[in-house]
């Protein structure tokens, strides 16, 4: 029977979401039993944050554990698990949101995700909020997922299945990954052109605040959305010298100028 306020837990992989899970996990009052990764160096300074064993052989997992987290990137999964050989009446869950958690079938009966819906990175220096989306193939997989979501996220938990997490997963890549690379195109733009992208920080932060009280189209503002024609045309012409950017500049101007 698995304690599930406290949970011994093994963790596969020892990248971004392995090493803020983990201290989420500590956090919390789990124990870390082991840490399994091909990159052993990374493995062994996770393994000594958390006062626990490490190893890069997949055959020597630890076979004490009540759950296994596989934090691999999403094509590594089938292979990662192929050669994952674990006692019955273990969970296992991975944590990527387009991954069915059929891939995890065949090597327990208790199978789930375990998908944290933040951009997470191992370097980070405070631990962020991270609401997590779990989902598992029956009840036990189900109860000791949530149960640990809400250990590490609190009332940001939420069963989502594979549909439901991959929708998801288009949303968060639009809004986190896509405004970042918008961020580095214009980093780039700011170094070619003189400028000092940090002086545009302020207007960032006001940016994505705003959002929390008001949906992000009436929160809209700029030349598009009030058809300053001449100002976009003197944009669109200083933008010639950075065709790429220019290119991006004109699609987003009529994608704000067509939303209804
Ligand atoms: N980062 C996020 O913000 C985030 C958020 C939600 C969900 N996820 C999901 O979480 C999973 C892990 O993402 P991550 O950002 O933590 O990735 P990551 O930082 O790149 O870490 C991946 C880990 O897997 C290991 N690895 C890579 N390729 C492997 C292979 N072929 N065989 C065995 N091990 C391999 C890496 O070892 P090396 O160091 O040797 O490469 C590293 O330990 C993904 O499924 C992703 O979709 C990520």
């Amino acid at each position: 029977m698995i304690n599930l306020t406290t949970m011994d837990i093994v963790i596969i992989g020892s990248g971004n979401v392995a090493s803020v899970l983990g201290r989420k996990f500590k956090a919390a009052g789990h124990r870390i039993l082991q840490v399994v990764s091909r990159n052993a160096s990374a493995a062994s300074k996770l393994a000594y944050e958390w006062d626990t064993e490490s190893t890069n052989y997949i055959s020597l997992v630890n076979k004490k554990a009540d759950l296994y987290l596989v934090a691999v990137p999403d094509d590594a999964i089938p292979h990662i698990v192929s050669e994952l050989k674990l006692p019955a009446k273990k969970i296992l869950a991975h944590t990527a949101a387009s991954v069915s958690k059929d891939v995890l079938k065949n090597v327990s009966d208790h199978y789930g995700v375990f998908y944290p819906l933040q951009s997470l990175r191992k370097e980070m220096k405070a631990l962020p909020e991270v609401p997590v989306f779990f989902d598992g193939n029956d009840e036990v997989a189900r109860k000791a997922l949530e149960k640990l979501a809400h250990s590490i996220a609190e009332e940001k938990v939420e069963a989502a299945g594979d549909d439901a997490r991959m929708k998801l997963h288009v949303a968060a890549v639009i809004v986190s990954n896509f405004t970042n690379h918008l961020y580095a195109l214009t980093e780039d733009y700011c170094k070619k052109e003189g400028l000092e992208f940090k002086q545009l920080l302020p207007l960032i932060e006001e940016t994505a605040s705003r959002i929390k009280s008001m949906s992000p189209k009436q929160a809209q503002t700029g030349p598009a959305i009030r058809h300053d024609k001449e100002t976009l045309q003197k944009h669109i012409e200083l933008l010639k010298d950075h065709p790429h950017l220019k290119n991006i500049y004109v699609l987003l101007t009529e994608s704000i100028q067509q939303l209804k």
